[in-house]
């Protein structure tokens, strides 16, 4: 009998697709909602022909190995598969899935929402006036930096990257990126590809968009942030250790840039608690994809990598395809 592992509740389009198609009993969803224990993990994937995990589980080669020769795939519950060791499924044959596309504008929505409440210092403001602070209207009060007319620099030019220069046309920006894997970008977004240093120079707002790899980590980092203009906001929803926290920190503190908004963080869910502290950093918890339609979309991909594969076709969102 075909048995799939989830390891933490996803929306029930997914788990309802995988129902159907193998029935009731061949789904087992982890019955915490919460980050699944390593221990757990091990166990719970023992025997399975399909693991649907999420980017929280680090899925190496012990869980593999513990899963056993039969398992067949690793459905990752989202775009970024870092948490995976594609290495190590490659070379026991398993693919490995994503769930990209669907969450391409919604992440894009998010990264515009951080990139305008650091700007206009919504988070602080709010806090203001929920603190009783507002003593009426102010020629000082709270001033920001305009977002129209200024220059998006955006690293890591992929599909999301894309849909920020899309939101920015909206708001007469000029647009330049950089990007060293030299993505095919449509004329009609206006980009203009540079090196990293013209991007962190000219840059009024730097959105990151770049997967994480050996290379993209700590690319945000002390001597990046004296290259960026004091007036600069930088904006990641891409992965945390992409930015050096605690120079962020540093430069956040001492005015070397404006204003920081950040969806990921280097070791979530903890913070890096001179972050919790700066009132120009704004701080949300990886929401990226977070909306209903969204996750919906990404639950029901991760489910048809997991048909496909299990009924012997090749799953649309393999990261590996020399595994199969
Ligand atoms: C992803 O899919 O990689 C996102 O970070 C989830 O929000």
């Amino acid at each position: 009998m075909t048995t799939i592992f989830v390891t933490r509740r996803v929306p029930e389009t997914g788990i309802r697709m995988l129902h159907k198609t193998f029935g009731q009993g061949a789904v087992i969803v982890a019955p915490q909602d919460a980050v699944i224990e390593r221990d757990a993990l091990l166990e719970g994937v023992r025997g399975v022909d399909a693991l649907l995990c999420i980017l929280t589980d680090a899925v190496d080669a012990a869980v593999m190995d513990a899963a056993g020769p039969q398992l067949k795939i690793i459905a990752n519950y989202a775009v970024g598969y870092n948490n995976v060791d594609v290495a190590a499924a490659t070379e026991r044959r398993i693919p490995v899935t994503n769930t990209p596309g669907v969450l391409t504008e919604t992440t894009a929505d998010l990264a515009w929402a951080l990139l305008m409440t650091a700007a206009r210092r919504l988070g602080e403001a709010e806090r203001f006036l929920r603190g009783s602070q507002w003593a009426g209207w102010g020629p000082m009060l709270l001033l920001g930096v305009d977002v129209h007319g200024k220059t998006l620099g955006i690293f890591g030019m992929g599909r999301i990257g894309q849909a920020m220069a899309r939101r920015a046309q909206g708001f007469d920006m000029r647009v330049i990126y950089h990007d060293p894997s030299n993505p095919e970008v449509p004329d009609t977004l206006q980009a203009t590809a540079v090196d990293k240093a013209t991007l962190l120079a000219e840059s009024d707002f730097i959105s990151i968009h770049c997967p994480l790899l050996p290379e993209t980590t700590h690319a945000f980092a002390a001597a990046e942030f004296k290259a960026m203009k004091p007036s600069a906001c930088l904006i990641n929803t891409s992965r945390g250790p992409v930015i050096d926290e605690a120079a962020l920190v540093e430069a956040l503190d001492t005015g070397e840039i404006f204003a920081a908004g950040l969806d990921v963080f280097e070791d979530e869910p903890a913070v890096h608690p001179g972050l919790l502290d700066c009132q120009n950093a704004v701080l949300i918890p990886h929401l990226g994809s977070a909306t209903e339609e969204t996750r919906g979309k990404m639950a029901a991909i991760a489910a048809q990598n997991i048909v496909a594969r299990l009924n012997g076709e090749t799953p649309p969102n393999c990261v590996n395809p020399e595994a199969l």
